[in-house]
């Protein structure tokens, strides 16, 4: 196959979802599609199960299993399809909205009867601002739910989509017949003795119809006939262009227990989704098929193996071919490297490949080298964007609790932080660090691989911070930054990039400061 085939036939996305939505089934459901898996239960969640809060071996545990399912590669009809994998649970945000800097799309599980949840929000929030093509899938429709007008409209006003219906639920919960594909205009029927197979559709052409009478019978049938009428009469036709700019997002409603709309979801998903998209850089747009590699590391798992501190660092390829054995440039290092085993990832396994193309994922054994956010090419310095640091919800000063073991700390903290695992920020009054995350699940996780990665002891002390907040001056040698830098002294620290932070209290200390110094910028991520 040639460079141009393998760039068109890759399709690189993401599911996010509030957890519990259904992305695992989901997940599973496509990959049974592709034959990567042969029984559903294959795909392991890697959700942190409630409870487990404080059980480091479960940690540890899905901390393997994430490795596992970090990327999921598999052909359906011709199409290379890799879903990487965004962790829902809330304290692992971060490493979701980096995950969203290499897909090309997403997926996004709504559960019918719970409609639009934080978390959801949240993600799609990001995907909005880099226009990344969105395709909502309405999950669980063998329940209870809300009417499926209303749930489309709490789409649109709670994530601030403009939804387009490509099928349509006929009734739903104990009701539920089946879905009408406007897409394809057929009727997928729903039957309770054969929900665990995968359906037979049946062609409906004119709604109106006696065909559609006998299948689903003549109340169903009314009701559906309104509905689809409404459908056409309130939201635009889909225009796959609009799709593409991330300017409309088609929806489709299913049950992933079920395996129900799951096929539609599919069909649709490899026609409309895009091939390797353009990516850019600090110097200029980078096209997938340009000749030369270049790509960017977006998320770096630890070894589960405690006595072997290697990791694995994903590189999404944005351009050429990445080759194993060829040297590359990694360019914050100004260090050229080559790599004996990359990996590529399939269904469930890893296996080392000789070459990889725009829109893959390879995984690199990595003994320190990389950070998140690192570009390699073949030569040229290039910077990728796009990898912002949000500002964490918990604050803690981490201290030493094995004065023997300092320089262990230190460097398990900058491992740890190169990771991704959480922030630092060292305070510009005394030097103390302080570590900031999305959510109190990290310090335990911080603190017990400190301790069995690195052999140090930490401890941890409360901290009383609202937000950080990056600094931007206007002028940084106006009297009003200078001020602001000699009167807030004691909430100021840099960042590992030696970006200057402000560590707000609260909301109220926020929007003072603000106001008193109106020519500086307090942003809540680090990129602006
Ligand atoms: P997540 O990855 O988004 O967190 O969700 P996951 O797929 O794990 O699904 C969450 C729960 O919802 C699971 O039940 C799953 O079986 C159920 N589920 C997923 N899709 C459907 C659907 O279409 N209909 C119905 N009725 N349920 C669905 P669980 O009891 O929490 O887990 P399990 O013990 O079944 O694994």
């Amino acid at each position: 196959m040639s460079f141009k085939t393998e760039i068109n036939r890759r399709r690189t996305f993401g599911i996010i979802s509030h957890p519990d939505a259904g992305k695992t089934t989901l997940t599973e459901k496509l990959l049974l599609f592709g034959g990567a898996i042969q029984e559903a239960g294959a795909v392991k969640s890697n959700k942190i199960k409630k409870g487990a809060t404080s059980d480091f071996m479960e940690i540890e545990r899905q901390r393997g299993i994430s490795v596992a399912t970090s990327v999921l590669a598999f052909e359906y009809e011709g199409i290379k399809i890799n879903i990487l994998d965004t962790p829902g649970h809330k304290d692992f945000a971060e490493d979701t909205f980096r995950t969203l800097t290499a897909v090309d799309s997403v997926i996004v599980v709504i559960d019918v009867a719970k409609g639009v949840e934080e978390q959801t929000e949240k993600l799609v929030k990001v995907c909005r601002m880099r226009n990344i093509p969105m395709i909502v899938f309405i999950n669980k429709l063998d329940r209870e739910g809300k009417d499926a007008f209303d749930l489309l409209d709490e789409v649109e006003q709670k994530l601030g989509l403009q939804v387009v219906p490509l099928s349509f639920p006929i009734g739903m919960g104990y009701d539920f017949k089946g879905i009408y594909n406007l897409w394809e205009k057929n009727i997928n029927l729903f039957s309770g003795d054969s929900r665990k197979n995968i359906e037979e559709t049946v062609e409906i052409s004119d709604l109106k119809s006696d065909d559609l009478h006998k299948l689903v019978g003549s109340k169903a049938a009314k009701t559906l006939q309104d509905e689809v009428e409404l459908v056409e009469g309130i939201y635009p036709e889909f225009n796959k262009e609009a799709y593409l700019l991330g300017q409309q997002q088609p929806v489709f409603f299913g049950s992933a227990l079920n395996n129900f709309g799951v096929r539609e979801l599919l069909d649709c998903f490899i026609e409309i989704a895009p091939k390797p998209r353009p990516k850019q850089s600090e110097e200029r747009l980078v096209q997938p098929d340009e000749k030369d590699f270049t790509g960017f590391v977006f998320k770096i798992h630890a070894n589960m193996d405690p006595n072997h501190r290697d990791r694995l660092a994903f590189i999404k390829i944005v351009s050429g071919t990445f080759e194993r054995n060829k040297p590359y440039l990694h360019v914050r290092n100004n260090k050229k490297m080559k790599f004996s085993s990359p990996n590529a990832f399939f269904a469930e396994k890893k296996e080392i490949v000789d070459i990889s193309y725009p829109g893959d994922i390879v995984g690199l054994h990595d003994t320190g080298n990389f950070k998140i956010g690192d570009t390699l090419t073949e030569g040229e310095t290039i910077h990728y964007k796009g990898i912002p640091s949000f500002s964490p919800e918990h604050f803690r000063y981490i201290n030493n609790a094995d004065p023997l073991k300092s320089k262990q700390l230190y460097k398990g903290i900058d491992q740890l932080m190169d990771e991704g695992v959480a922030q630092l920020f060292t305070l510009e009054l005394n030097g103390r660090r302080v570590i900031g995350t999305v959510g109190a699940l990290q310090y335990e996780v911080i603190q017990y691989r400190l301790e069995h990665e690195y052999g140090a002891k930490c401890t941890y002390e409360n901290l009383n911070v609202h937000k950080a907040c990056w600094v931007e001056a206007k002028d940084v040698k106006s009297d009003e930054y200078k001020e602001f830098l000699r009167v807030k002294q004691r909430f100021l620290a840099k960042d590992k990039q030696d970006q200057l932070v402000f560590l707000a209290d609260s909301p109220f200390s926020l929007q003072m400061t603000q106001e008193k110094y109106p020519n500086i910028t307090f942003h809540l991520t680090s990129e602006f």
